[in-house]
């Protein structure tokens, strides 16, 4: 019998705390093509692995890779600039295997929990075992790439995960971080998709400090999580009203051309769309570099949005699980089982499975 607990400590949500340096909006973004197979449109990205150099094209080393980036911006007209970023997604955490294990439909009711008795999701889910060797192995893969002269990031951003600032740890510890090279940065941005599961709730940064106390905060990195709440979700639009915002900040600020950024899955969606990246998503671990231009642009003039209010327009309420969940489908390993979950002295949601279907095997 699961036992879960219930306990959420909440504060009021807004994504208004980004508005303070919210600004560029003249500017747009492109991806340039020719050098990574992650940005060409037939590439498949099921079939795309990046231990396989990164994804560097095949026609270039990454010398020269190098010389033709550092090229692009001694020559850039005014107003023109490249940015390598170099997008890492955490590698798995407890909620990824947590909502594997319940499936999609299920996941909306257990995610809101903090655990199950047997695996522990939120707030701020550890890395599993697979995912810190995930992340270890993307070191030596990152080793075996410096013999070839590939580029270093100079400047490292986390998310105020710990999934990813581990992830961040993990893979860049003795390459750059032990050495003095580089501080990571923790910036509020990065976090994941606002709201919903308490895997999205993180922890303050007096934990952050005493975990990584090595690393940097950005300015006005809040000390408490302001903006989570298990009621509502933050948008697609959002996330990438977010990106955009990053990609300001790292081409307003940052005079670093190759940038490392770790944080989550649907946020890195949010940052490839703000970019005119193609969709791309990648799986826990994977780190893809990307080569982005701005262009500052005076006649372009930007949709003005309001984001005052809670939960404002960029936000959907993630209270609203089906009342009942039916399948027309099933793993086969649960093809004969009928759920009932709750309500029970758990305090799970009321939810009843209408539906079982016995799953047939593959070939329809
Ligand atoms: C290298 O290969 C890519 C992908 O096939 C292609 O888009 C690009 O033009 C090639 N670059 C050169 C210099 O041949
Ligand atoms: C890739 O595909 C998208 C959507 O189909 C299209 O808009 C874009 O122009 C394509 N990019 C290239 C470089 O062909
Ligand atoms: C570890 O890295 C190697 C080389 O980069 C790669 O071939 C292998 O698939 C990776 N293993 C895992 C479990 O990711
Ligand atoms: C506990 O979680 C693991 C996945 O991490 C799963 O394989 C196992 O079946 C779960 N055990 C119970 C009793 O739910
Ligand atoms: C950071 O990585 C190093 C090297 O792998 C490891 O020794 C250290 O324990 C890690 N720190 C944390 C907080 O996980
Ligand atoms: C952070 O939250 C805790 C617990 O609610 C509260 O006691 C503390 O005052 C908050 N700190 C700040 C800086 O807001």
């Amino acid at each position: 019998m699961v036992s879960l607990s219930a306990a959420l400590l909440l504060t009021v949500s807004t994504v208004s705390a980004f508005k303070a340096g919210f600004s560029g909006h003249s500017a747009k973004y492109s991806i340039v093509p020719g050098f990574f197979k992650q940005s060409d449109n037939n590439t498949n990205v099921k079939t795309f692995d990046y231990h396989d150099n990164l994804g560097l094209n095949d026609n270039l080393t990454w010398t020269e890779f190098k010389q033709q980036i550092e090229d692009l911006n001694a020559n850039a007209e005014l107003g023109v600039s490249y940015k390598v970023l170099y997008y890492g997604r955490h590698g798995e955490a407890w909620h990824n295997v947590a909502n594997d294990f319940y499936g999609d439909s299920f996941w909306c009711y257990y995610s809101v929990f903090n655990g199950d008795g047997n695996m522990t999701w939120g707030p701020d889910p550890n890395l599993t075992p697979k995912g810190v060797s995930a992340a270890q192995n993307n070191s030596v893969l990152i080793k075996s790439l410096i013999k070839d002269d590939f580029p270093l990031p100079q400047a490292f951003y986390s998310s105020p995960f710990t999934r990813c600032a581990d992830t961040l740890n993990y893979t860049w510890y003795d390459i750059a971080l032990a050495t003095g090279y580089a501080t990571p940065v923790f910036k509020e941005v990065l976090r994941e998709q606002i709201g919903g599961g308490t895997s999205e709730l993180r922890r303050d940064r007096a934990y952050l400090e005493e975990r990584y106390p090595a690393w940097d905060f950005e300015a006005n990195f809040p000390f408490n999580d302001t903006m989570y709440s298990p009621e509502w979700d933050e948008t697609n639009a959002g996330l990438q009203w977010r990106g955009r915002f990053f990609l300001d900040d790292i081409f307003q600020t940052e005079e670093s051309t190759f940038i490392s950024a770790t944080a989550h899955g649907a946020i890195g969606a949010g940052i490839l769309a703000a970019a005119g990246h193609r969709k791309f998503s990648l799986s826990t671990a994977a780190i893809i570099p990307l080569v982005i231009k701005r262009e500052e642009r005076l006649d372009f003039t930007p949709v003005q949005l309001d984001l005052e209010g809670t939960p404002g327009p960029f936000s959907t309420p993630y209270t609203s699980c089906p009342s009942t969940v039916s399948y027309t489908t099933l793993p086969e390993s649960l093809a004969s089982t009928v759920y009932t979950l709750g309500p029970d002295t758990t305090g799970l949601p009321v939810v009843t499975v209408t539906t079982v279907v016995t799953a047939t095997p593959t070939s329809a």
